[in-house]
């Protein structure tokens, strides 16, 4: 245990099953962490609720599927703490203390907070809890004194509200309590959706992780590739094709001969479609079988997360100790 690196928190919203865009984009980064840091990975089922509140309905059933889909690409329970933001309240007192301490202006001056509060629409946002989400998302995190943060772009302003808040609060009580964590920004690898535009829920364009192989060969079918090709042997630009942007991730061996192939039209769209989905078979194909043995244990999940939640605990006890003390309540 005491060779490893630092500690790392970082955490998601129980949003469902994942897509592919998810795993080259963060998940992949967490499985590479977990071996060299103590690693917290936290379904943020909370913070879901900031924006789901109107309709709670799925948030249980999407953080079993959530953690099925990690347990499958490998994070492993073993290496990391998995566990669920709302089995552990001491995040809860935190961010209430930490509530007494954050300016206002802060919080509304946090570029998410005010682009959500414009662009969502159906839902009212302009809650209290909602203009808590990055307070919250702080008290996940210095309630582990995590060293490092990996995210999208998108969080690096949380994180940096998070080193605001810390140098506050170290310096309200004089003491140094947080550690200021860093941002590991995620390597991100672009995954485009089956329209060509970013793989996302919200455009209904995904791949989800957990695909049966033998559905990947009709979706492959449906993505957008160089649409200046009409005839086979037409020259083809696979800058600009969702194909290649694929065979980029998984098929690098075949990459080059793909490139050539697309430009000087020795090679149809059809097949290079077929290629690619035997490559992304065979990437996913042991996923798909090892998240079949997982569902074997109906309480698997629940379980992972007792065990996760415990060791959790632990760690965010002490730390609330110190704050309660600090702060004048014990
Ligand atoms: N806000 C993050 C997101 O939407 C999820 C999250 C909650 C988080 N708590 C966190 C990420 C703590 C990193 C650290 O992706
Ligand atoms: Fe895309 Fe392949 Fe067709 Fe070229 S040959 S346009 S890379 S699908």
């Amino acid at each position: 245990m005491s060779e490893k690196k630092g500690t790392i928190l970082s955490a998601m919203r129980p949003t469902g099953k994942l897509h592919l865009g998810n795993l080259f984009g963060a998940l992949e980064n967490w499985i590479k962490l977990q071996d060299a840091y103590h690693c917290f990975f936290s379904i943020a089922d909370w913070h879901a609720l900031t924006t789901a509140y109107e309709k709670p309905q799925n948030i249980k059933e999407n953080t079993r599927e959530m953690v099925l889909d990690w347990l499958s690409c490998g994070i492993d329970p073993q290496k990391a703490v998995i566990f669920k933001q709302s089995d552990v309240k001491e995040h809860a007192e935190l961010h209430l203390l930490l509530s007494m301490i954050a300016p206002l202006s802060w919080l509304e001056r946090v570029p998410t907070y005010k682009e959500q509060l414009q662009q969502v629409r159906g839902r009212n946002l302009a809650t209290y809890g909602f203009l808590g989400y990055p307070l919250l998302q702080a008290a996940d995190i210095l309630i582990y004194n995590a060293d490092a943060v990996p995210v999208g772009e998108d969080q690096a302003p949380h994180i940096e509200l998070t080193r605001e808040i810390a140098r506050r609060f170290n310096y309200l009580y004089d003491q140094k309590v947080f550690s200021e964590p860093e941002t590991i920004l995620n390597e991100y690898k672009l995954v485009p959706g089956l329209d060509g535009r970013k793989m996302s829920k919200s455009y209904d364009n995904v791949i989800e992780i957990s695909i049966p192989p033998s559905e990947i060969p009709s979706r492959v079918r449906m993505m957008i590739t160089d649409p200046g090709r009409i005839r086979k042997d037409d020259p083809g630009n696979p800058q600009i094709c969702s194909i290649y942007a694929f065979h980029r991730i998984f098929n690098q061996k075949g990459l080059k001969e793909i490139e050539t192939s697309c430009r000087e039209g020795k090679i149809g769209c059809v097949e290079c479609k077929n290629v690619l989905s035997a490559h992304m078979q065979e990437f996913l194909e042991p996923i798909y079988c090892k998240r079949g043995e997982l569902e074997k244990d109906p309480q698997l999940v629940e379980r992972t997360l007792e065990e996760g939640a415990k060791k959790a605990q632990k760690v965010a006890r002490e730390t609330l100790q110190e704050v309660r003390f600090l702060m004048g309540l014990s």
